[in-house]
């Protein structure tokens, strides 16, 4: 019998973010949770678009909680106003789902000199959870969830030139941010252990599931959307393993959460494998370093 949902039983009184909550996986996940009784934070970057997905899970769940605070993970001075707003109104962080993500689109910098999806999809992420640490440190039984992809495949850190400056290849950059969201949940994971902490750090991915995440090319959009409708999962689907990563029971701190059918494209979440590099400490605690200096957030070195 596969997990769902009903197997974790009630989560009233825990509060949970969900990064990038307006769409695709993030607003199912976020759903799931508040069905489930979470009060459920929607981190999204644009206030319309949160307001819209709080009413679309209100309308189907009047009792639901959720509130809306604006994140924009590409800026770290959003990320830090966010945290810092959160602190003030939460002393509680039960659940943060690092969700959100841009796919391959053309070359940009963000406003911090990052390329945009080492930016969106790691680095903001990264600085989100250390700026939160204290609240997650603080609630037993937390977890943080990050969400990697089957891309991680798709190249290695560039520890050397990470933000592309000598020429930019979309497929590598979007292959780099999702290794490092990996590598950083296997790395959190060790230096909570190391620290003596409860919470903890679990990787997921979806598969590959019908979201907006291909829209910046139209063409490939439209035939990956068809195909993924005749094939694969949905984006409700696809959000099991971000959900069995966040609630089951049997999920221990450094496991990586998929689905299990197909080479993990589609089918019943489960604790599945990640490649060889995905699991070097050496580079792992590069990044680390990495970051820290980028985003000016250190914790638990
Ligand atoms: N779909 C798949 O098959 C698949 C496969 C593997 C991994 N993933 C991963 O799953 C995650 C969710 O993707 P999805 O498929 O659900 O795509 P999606 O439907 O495009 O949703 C992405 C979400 O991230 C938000 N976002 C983008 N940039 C942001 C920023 N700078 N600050 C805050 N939020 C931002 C988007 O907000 P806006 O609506 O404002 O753009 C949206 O809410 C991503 O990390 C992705 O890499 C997806």
């Amino acid at each position: 019998m596969s997990w769902n949902l009903e197997d974790a039983g009630s989560q009233d009184g825990r509060v949970a973010i969900v990064t990038g909550a307006n769409a695709g996986l993030g607003l199912e996940t976020a759903r799931a949770l508040a069905e489930s009784g979470c009060e459920v934070i929607l981190a999204c970057r644009n206030a319309d678009k949160a307001a819209a997905a709080r009413e679309q899970i209100i309308r189907r769940q009047p009792g639901a909680r959720l509130a809306c605070m604006t994140l924009d993970l590409s800026r770290l001075v959003s990320v830090s106003d966010f945290a810092q707003k959160f602190k003030r109104r939460y002393q509680r962080l039960d659940l943060l789902i690092n969700n959100a993500g841009i796919m391959m689109p053309p070359f940009a910098l963000s406003e911090d000199g990052f390329e945009s999806q080492l930016a969106t999809n790691y680095l903001g992420h990264f600085a989100l959870t250390g700026r939160l640490l204290p609240r997650l440190l603080a609630t037993s039984e937390s977890r943080v969830v990050s969400v990697s992809s089957l891309a991680h495949r798709w190249s290695p850190i560039r520890l050397e030139d990470p933000h592309f400056a000598n020429g930019y290849d979309a497929r590598l950059a979007y292959g780099q941010s999702k290794l490092a969201c990996l590598m950083f949940a296997y790395e959190l994971d060790r230096r909570l252990c190391d620290g003596g902490h409860r919470t903890l750090s679990v990787a997921a991915h979806p598969g590959v599931s019908v979201t907006n995440l291909a829209d910046h090319f139209p063409l490939a959009n439209a035939l990956f959307k068809t195909a993924a409708r005749l094939v694969l999962q949905s984006a409700a689907a696809g959000a099991q393993p971000l959900l069995y990563a966040a609630l089951a029971a049997e999920v221990e701190g450094g496991d990586y959460c998929g689905p299990l059918w197909l080479n993990q494209w589609r089918g019943p979440p489960g604790k599945v494998g990640s490649n060889r590099r995905s699991k070097d400490p050496a580079v792992a605690a590069q990044l680390w370093s990495l970051s820290e200096q980028a985003t000016g957030v250190s914790y638990l070195s």
